[in-house]
């Protein structure tokens, strides 16, 4: 059965530009996956702890040995591991803030980058291990970064995103992004705003469905 994983990070909910897309996204997939499933992870639902010395100890402790407390330090980072493992496509809402990806995002990521898990260090080289994925990523931003213009470089959420998705094996990512929403907040009307994201939305959809060029 054909699983997508739906993340999505942003605080605002139903203010938020990245969820509405990425509502739109899984709508389109569960149109031409009629048989389907979309796992829901909501990282601003959960507390997702940061990386302690406790966990490092753990990752590192040969699961063989670790005791039923290192176990248990590891369980979310498991189950969040797991739902990755057991997806064959992502759809990842991301807005951006101060220049990079949301701290809920930034949580989840170091819970998931494992080694072992999601990447390794066969023949001393590092192998993302999360092969054979294909992901987008939906990026809100109240600015606009677009290649070319003055503040292209204060945009880290992209190229943060490939290298890390890059390091764990998923190379096949697609990045969409609403720049300028910050003109919401000047009385733009949100449907007009939102009309040519939710078009390139559904097409990048239907290309998916078709095979990525
Ligand atoms: C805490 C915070 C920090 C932000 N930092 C930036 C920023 O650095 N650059 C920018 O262009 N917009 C920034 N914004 C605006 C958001 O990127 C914008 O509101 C975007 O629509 C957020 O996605 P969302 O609508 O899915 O929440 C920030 C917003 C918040 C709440």
């Amino acid at each position: 059965m054909p699983t997508l994983l739906h993340l999505d990070s942003s605080p605002l909910y139903g203010r938020s530009v990245s969820r509405e897309l990425t509502a739109a996204f899984v709508t389109e997939w569960k149109a031409s996956h009629p048989n389907g499933k979309v796992v829901y992870r909501d990282v601003n639902a959960i507390a997702i702890p940061p990386v302690s010395a406790e966990w490092v100890g753990a990752v590192y402790t040969p699961e063989d040995v670790r005791s039923p407390q290192q176990k248990e330090l590891l369980s979310l980072s498991d189950s969040l591991v797991a739902e990755l493992d057991r997806a064959d496509e992502y759809v990842i809402g991301v807005p951006m803030h101060n220049f990079g990806v949301p701290s809920a995002l930034k949580l989840w990521i170091d819970q998931i980058a494992r080694v072992g898990k999601t990447f390794s260090y066969a023949d001393g080289k590092p192998k993302g291990l999360l092969t054979g994925k294909k992901s987008t990523f939906i990026v809100a931003t109240g600015g606009i970064y677009d290649a070319q213009t003055q503040m292209a470089s204060f945009n880290f959420v992209e190229p943060y995103l490939r290298s890390v998705f890059g390091f764990l094996g998923v190379t096949d990512a697609k990045f969409l992004t609403a720049g300028g929403t910050a003109a919401l907040n000047q009385g733009q009307n949100r449907e007009t705003f939102l009309a040519p994201h939710l078009q390139a939305v559904q097409t990048h959809a239907q290309t998916l469905q078709g095979g990525r060029a």
